[in-house]
Parts: structure tokens; sequence; C-alpha cells
């Protein structure tokens, strides 16, 4: 199978080396892709956002898959032109990506399907956000109606905070705030038939103690030692089946990658947010302990057989991924430092995944994005998996570069508990 993968970040980088993984996949080129991603696949430039852009260079590959990793290719109908091109695509089209690409269709979904999520109201004025932030009381939640790359959330007890949020983004979701740990739960679909894969947990905040501002994510693990052990099944039978079958019944079905964001509340899960792809960096520890090869898997998603598709493989143990991001994250990401450590280079590297990196015009590796790389541990449990992502990281520099220093220390302390 020829698979072209399209994206550029620690996801499409973890992505690519499962893909590359796969016995079925015999070439796997990435586009654009970055350094790490080279090290496994062949580069290809494109415009991930041009629908026609890609569509042309599916063709060009003779690819007979083609898996879409970030969101903005998914909402500018990315998927849409490579079908129209009769060639398999893993990605939900550009109408079903909207459940990711606007809030309030995400929520008016929910509704309808009687999914549980916090009661919310779009605003779009001044007035409206004071009123909706009265109603709900501390702390505040509110939300860009749009995407904004994992940055778009405040969540504060200061009301002129909340308020000053929301006269920069426009639209708004103002909503209940949703007490109790978070999971993240990815659903491979293909619009029928769903198929979860481990549960994890990411962490938003910037620094060590979930302080400061949100992030695109700082680390992840899985599995969650402490979840409900009936977790998945509820989630697959309160939210996923019901939103596949809104999403079919509205004419749009969902197929690809259903993530749902959820807190574990002391009245059971609710949907904190729905995204169309993987998440990043959850994608890094889950894939870390997916046996089964990931091609077959997304090709089954891509052309409606995943009815069909064996059981999912899982290894023991646990993972680990803890973020490196560049000085300045998240408010004004430094770029430009150069990279250096036995971990990014040879056979070191395995566990490391690129996103904001690249070559300057001498050859060397620098950073060239706000979350610069992340370090990926697998080991017999949680304490185990952490010592070996933290042993990793220790062997990249980059000046500036910061990390959170407690990335499931709480889960491998027994310290989690649910509301
Ligand atoms: P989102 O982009 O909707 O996932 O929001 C980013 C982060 O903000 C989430 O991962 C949560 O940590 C937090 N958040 C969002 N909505 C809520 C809510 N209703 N209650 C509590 N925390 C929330
Ligand atoms: N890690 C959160 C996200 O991918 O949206």
């Amino acid at each position: 199978m020829r698979v072209l993968l399209i994206g550029s970040g620690g996801r499409e980088h973890a992505l690519a080396s499962s893909l590359a993984a796969d016995p079925a996949v015999d070439q796997l080129i990435a586009a654009p892709g970055n350094p790490g991603i080279a090290e496994v696949a062949e580069l290809r430039p494109v415009t991930a956002t041009d629908p026609q852009a890609v569509a042309a260079l599916a063709v060009e590959v003779a690819a007979d898959l083609v898996v879409v990793g970030p969101e903005a290719p998914l909402v500018a109908g990315v998927t849409d032109a490579v079908r129209a091109k009769g060639i398999a695509c893993f990605g939900p089209s550009g109408a079903a990506a909207v459940l990711e690409g606007s809030k309030s269709f995400a929520k008016d979904v929910m509704a309808a399907a009687g999914v549980p999520t916090a009661r919310a109201v779009t605003c779009r004025s001044a007035d409206e956000v004071a009123a909706a932030l009265d109603a709900f009381g501390t702390p505040y939640v509110v939300k860009n109606d749009g995407l904004a790359a994992g940055k778009g959330v405040v969540v504060t007890d200061d009301r002129a905070a909340a308020l000053a949020h929301a006269d920069s983004c426009g639209q708004v979701v103002v909503e209940e705030y949703l007490a109790g740990p978070e999971v993240s739960l990815f659903v491979v679909t293909d619009g029928t038939a769903a198929v979860p894969l481990l549960p994890a947990q990411d962490f938003k905040r910037v620094s060590v103690g979930d302080t400061g501002p949100n992030t695109g994510g700082m680390g992840a693990y899985a599995p969650l030692p402490w979840a409900p052990p009936d977790l998945v099944d509820q989630v697959m039978a309160e939210v996923v089946h019901p939103t596949l079958a809104e999403m079919r019944h509205r004419g749009t079905p969902f197929a690809g990658l259903l993530y749902v964001g959820l807190a574990v509340t002391a009245a059971g899960p609710r949907v904190i947010e729905f995204n169309a792809r993987f998440g990043d960096p959850e994608t890094q520890v889950v894939l870390a302990l997916l046996e089964t090869p990931l091609a077959g898997l997304l090709h089954a998603a891509a052309t409606g057989t995943l009815a069909d598709h064996p059981p999912l493989r899982w290894r023991d143990g646990a993972a680990v991924t803890v973020v490196l991001a560049s000085a300045g994250y998240p408010a004004a990401a430094r770029t430009g430092d150069v990279i250096t450590g036995d971990a990014i280079s040879g056979a070191g590297q395995a566990g490391i995944s690129h996103a904001g990196t690249a070559h300057d015009a001498t050859g060397q590796l620098v950073s060239a994005g706000g979350r610069v790389l992340s370090a990926t541990g697998v080991g017999a449990d949680l304490a185990d998996a952490r010592d070996a992502a933290y042993r990793l990281l220790a062997g990249v520099d980059l000046p500036g570069g910061h990390f959170r220093t407690d990335i499931a220390l709480a889960a491998a302390e027994g310290r989690i508990t649910l509301p």
C-alpha cells in the first residue's frame, strides 16, 4: 500500500512512524512533513490546506490511502477533494469536520443527540457574555467559537479576564465549568462502525501543577489506571454512537478520527469538546502501545469496512510523552534556536517526535515553532514510562526550552481521584 500523510507536527511524526512500521505499507510519503518525519517517509512540499494541491499530489504519487492529520486541512475540505479523485482518504469531510471547527455546531449536535456535556450559550455581544458569566458563575469558561489550535479557551475566576478574552474572540461559547479529571478518547470510525483506542490524558496548562495558560498540550500518558472500568463502554454508548447517528441523520456522516475530550464528573462523563483528528501529543502515547498495524485500521475506516476489522491488540504497560517547548511558548514562541544532543541523532532518536523543527541554511536542526518535539517512553507501568521519557528528553538540548516535570506523576503515584 502506498500511503500519503498530510501534516507536519508531532502527531504526524508518531503517525508516520506507525505507518512506516506496518508491513502492508511499501511506500510512505509525507507532505509537507518535518525533519523527524523525513527519517521514516519521503517528503513532498504541499500547502496542506489547499484541497486541489493535496488531491493532485495524491494522484501524482498514486496513493492508495491518504491520511490527513491536522484540523485545518480537514475543515478546508481536503478529504473531499482527495475522495473526488477516487482515492481512499482517512479523515472526515469538510462538512463533518465542523464538529471541531465550530464549538456552537458541536453543542447543537450534542443537544440533538442527547449527549451529556456542559450547559452552554453562544454569545455575540459583551452584554450576552456578561449575562452568561453571571448565570454560570465561577470558574468562568469562555471559548472562541472557531478553530484556535487549542488556545481559544480561557478558564478563570477573574471576571475581567473572562470578558477580555470574549472581547478578543468575536463569537464565543460561555459554558458551565466541569469538575473532574480529563480524558481524551480517540475513536476510529467509518461513520457507522466505531473502534475506541486506549483512553489517554493530556496536560493542557503550560506549567507544573496545572498552572499558567492553556497550550496545545504539554504531555500525555496512557492508559489511565484511575479510570472507571466501564468508562470507554459508557462513552461509546452515550456519546460516540449517538453523535455518529446524528451526523448520519444530518447527511454529513463523520468518518475518520473522532476525538472525544471528556471530564469525568460526579454525574458521569461529560463532553468538553470534540475534535475531528488525532490529538497531539496523546497520539504519541496511544500509538506507542498499539500493536495492530495502523495503515490497515485507517484504510478500513476510510473504505467503510471497519466492521470487518479484527479487534485491536495493545501491548502491556504504559506510555508517557513529554513536550519540549520553545522559550516564550505559548504567548510568543521564539524560533531559530539550535537543537543538539544524543537523542536527536542516529539510533538515539527512537521515541522523539519532531513538531516545530527545521533545518537552517547550514543544515543545523533548529526550533521552528512553539512545541518543538516530544519524548515518548514506554515501560511496565507509568513510573517506568515516565523514567524512560524524561531520560530520553535529558538527551536533548534546546536553549530556553521548557517542559513540565510532572507529566503523569499524579497518576503514577495514585493521586487522581474521581469526584
Ligand atoms: P477545549 O479547547 O474545549 O478542549 O478546552 C481546552 C481546555 O480548557 C480543556 O482541556 C479543559 O482543561 C478546559 N475546559 C474547557 N471547557 C471546560 C469546562 N466546561 N469545564 C472545565 N474545564 C474546561
Ligand atoms: N492535545 C489536545 C489536542 O490535540 O487538541
